[in-house]
Parts: C-alpha cells; sequence; structure tokens
C-alpha cells in the first residue's frame, strides 16, 4: 500500500467510525431525556445488569442482557438512518420481482431512509419507539428491513464495535446521571451522513444527588 492509501483508509475508519456514532449515541440519550417512562425503563434494566459499583467497567457479556438499551439503540438507528443513502454498481444483471432488469454497470442509489420509514414495516414511522423492536415485532419484518449499516458485501465494518461502543457509552451515562430536556425541535441536515441542526439539549442530574434529596 503506498502512503496514500493508508491515509485514505484511516481516513475513512475515522469519519466512518466517529460522527455516525455519536449522532446515534447522542440522539438515543436526547429521546430518553424526552421519554422518561423509557429512561427509567431502562435504568431498571442496566441496574439489575451491573453490580452497583458505578464507576466499573462493562463486560461484553453484561452489555448482551441490556436488551431494551438494544432496542432504544436500534430505534434511533431507524429513525434518524444516519446513512441515509448508498450507492451500488450493479456488476451482473438483475432481474426484479415483476420481470424488469436492471443492466450491469448502472448505478443504483438504495435508499435506507425510505426503508426504514415504510409504513408497512413500521406503522408510524415518524415516532421514536424503541417497542418497534420488541423480538414478535422483530420476527414480523424481513431481515432487511433494518439495514442502518447497509447490507452485502460492503456493508459496514464496525456495526458490532458500533453497538458495544454505544452501549457502553450511554449505561454508564444512564447509570449515574437522570437526563432531562426541554427540546421540542429536532431538525436533521442529510448530507452522506445525517447531522443534527439545533444540537442536544440534554440537562444531567446526578443519581447519587437525586436519591439524597428524596431521602
Ligand atoms: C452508528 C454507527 C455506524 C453506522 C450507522 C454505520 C453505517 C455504515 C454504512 C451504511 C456503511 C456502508 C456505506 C456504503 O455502502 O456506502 C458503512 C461503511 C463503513 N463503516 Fe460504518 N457505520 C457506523 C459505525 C462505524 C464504525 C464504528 C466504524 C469503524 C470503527 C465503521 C467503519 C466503516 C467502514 C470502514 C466502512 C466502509 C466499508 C467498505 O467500504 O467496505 N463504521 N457504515
Amino acid at each position: 500500500m503506498t502512503d496514500e492509501e493508508i491515509n485514505d483508509e484511516i481516513m475513512t475508519l475515522i469519519f466512518a467510525g466517529t460522527d455516525t456514532t455519536v449522532t446515534a449515541t447522542c440522539f438515543t440519550l436526547l429521546m430518553l431525556a424526552k421519554n422518561q417512562d423509557i429512561q427509567e425503563k431502562v435504568y431498571e434494566e442496566i441496574n439489575t445488569v451491573f453490580s452497583g459499583d458505578k464507576n466499573e467497567s462493562a463486560e461484553v457479556s453484561e452489555l448482551a442482557k441490556l436488551k431494551f438499551l438494544d432496542q432504544c439503540i436500534k430505534e434511533s438507528l431507524r429513525k434518524l438512518s444516519i446513512v441515509p443513502l448508498v450507492e451500488r454498481r450493479v456488476t451482473n444483471d438483475v432481474v426484479l420481482s415483476d420481470g424488469r432488469v436492471v443492466p450491469t454497470g448502472s448505478n443504483l442509489i438504495l435508499s435506507i431512509y425510505a426503508v426504514h420509514n415504510n409504513p408497512q414495516y413500521y406503522p408510524d414511522p415518524q415516532v421514536w419507539n424503541p417497542y418497534n423492536f420488541d423480538e414478535d415485532k422483530v420476527a414480523q419484518r424481513p431481515n432487511h428491513a433494518f439495514i442502518p449499516f447497509a447490507t452485502g458485501l460492503r456493508q459496514c465494518i464496525g456495526n458490532k464495535f458500533a453497538m458495544i461502543s454505544m452501549k457502553v457509552f450511554i449505561s454508564k451515562i444512564l447509570q449515574n446521571f437522570k437526563l432531562t430536556t426541554d427540546q421540542t425541535e429536532f431538525q436533521f441536515d442529510y448530507y452522506l451522513i445525517v447531522r443534527c441542526r439545533n444540537g442536544y439539549h440534554i440537562k444531567f442530574e446526578e443519581r447519587s444527588k437525586e436519591k439524597k434529596t428524596d431521602t
């Protein structure tokens, strides 16, 4: 590999791995701040899975048990569709189900956003609703109704790492802080990836202090 190629690969990893994860994490925290009942449910789950020490690092086996948090993150990935479009070059003729042919050499733009906002699979697609990822609901949908990391040979190589890092970050924040927000406007700009236009206005209240005030 030339120096330029190594540089390009590193830039891809940094670009593909940071903004995407940061946006999904911040949006999930904002939605949890907005939906107190759901935040409490996640908080209870975290307390059952982790032992009391709030600074202890999380084990991968523990993260796997955070099923409702997993649903919340997946719902953010669905609702935002962080990478809204992917492009593909057709290398062999593709025959569609209605008989039409997409010829070799065509460039396709595939909308992940359209898949994630299809009311056939998500009845109220504009609403952030982690219950969309209840086991029975997932079982009723085709696998490819949820493709935040794309699919096939060129799908995201960082998907597992992204899920783990988001779970660690969000669970540790929630273990220590109660989140609230007054934000009512959620505006996003759609470029190569989605960017939040008006920021994430989240108030962090220490859980330990909250308990002391209660007693
Ligand atoms: C929420 C987080 C993430 C989302 C939603 C996401 C989404 C995607 C999508 C949709 C693609 C396919 C792009 C295309 O086909 O044009 C992709 C590719 C890629 N992602 Fe991610 N990604 C995330 C996190 C990460 C992380 C954490 C890393 C690395 C540590 C990473 C590394 C990459 C790389 C290197 C590619 C290019 C793969 C290739 O061209 O073969 N991504 N990502």
